[in-house]
């Protein structure tokens, strides 16, 4: 059984991960590249990679074995332009971005977990501390695209990242898995695109 939620401050978590030879994973690794952060099993990231051939994307993901799953789906499909990654990204998500250059133009974070109880705020994945840090090590223009389908949440978000980052938008063409469940659902779910700002 996959476990729903996972305690990020565990001390299995708190690994800094070996980075990937990129020129081993991707065919073409100087092509642009998409950051999923959190994407669960990742099956609308595989199907955006299978439409977009001249793009990468990887996904950074914490339960593990969600990971393997989707690696073996893009293994199965014989893509060479997806990769998902088992990482703690609040912890992994700098080292990597540098590890790729100036290759990465967007990041995606699509329904973050929202840890309601104020006790476990904490483990959230967009703190203060990981945007001030997004900031500080992102190149101008890069963008972030955030979703939830939790109203409380997205207001939290917006007033984190309005202290770095610029809102540019409110939609974007990726339907995640989770949206997808929402949707059908006929729950609203909140879309930002931001910009990182120029000082
Ligand atoms: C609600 S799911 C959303 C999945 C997908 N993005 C979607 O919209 O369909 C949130 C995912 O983020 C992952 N996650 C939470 N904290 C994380 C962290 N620190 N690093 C990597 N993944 C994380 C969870 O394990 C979970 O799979």
């Amino acid at each position: 059984m996959v476990r729903q939620h996972v305690d990020p401050f565990q001390s299995r978590y708190q690994e800094l991960i070996e980075i990937p030879n990129w020129n081993e994973i991707f065919e073409n690794s100087n092509l642009p590249i998409l950051i999923d952060i959190g994407p669960a099993r990742g099956k609308y990231l595989i199907e955006m990679a299978e439409k977009n051939l001249d793009r990468n994307y990887l996904g950074l993901e914490i339960r593990e074995q969600l990971v393997t799953k989707a690696n073996e789906e893009v293994k199965e499909k014989k893509l060479r332009n997806i990769h998902f990654i088992f990482c703690n990204a609040s912890l992994n998500f700098i080292p990597i971005y540098e590890s790729l250059k100036n290759r990465v133009d967007i990041v995606n974070i699509l329904n973050p977990d929202p840890w309601y109880k104020n006790s476990h705020k904490k483990r959230r994945l967009i703190t203060l501390d990981f945007v001030k840090g997004l900031y500080y090590n992102v190149k101008n223009g890069l963008e972030i695209h955030i979703q939830s389908d939790v109203e409380e949440l997205i207001k939290d978000i917006d007033q984190t990242m309005e202290f770095f980052f610029e809102k540019i938008g409110d939609d974007f063409p990726v339907i995640s898995d989770r949206e997808k469940y929402a949707l059908a659902n006929d729950e609203t779910i909140f879309k930002r695109i931001f910009r990182k700002k120029i000082r």
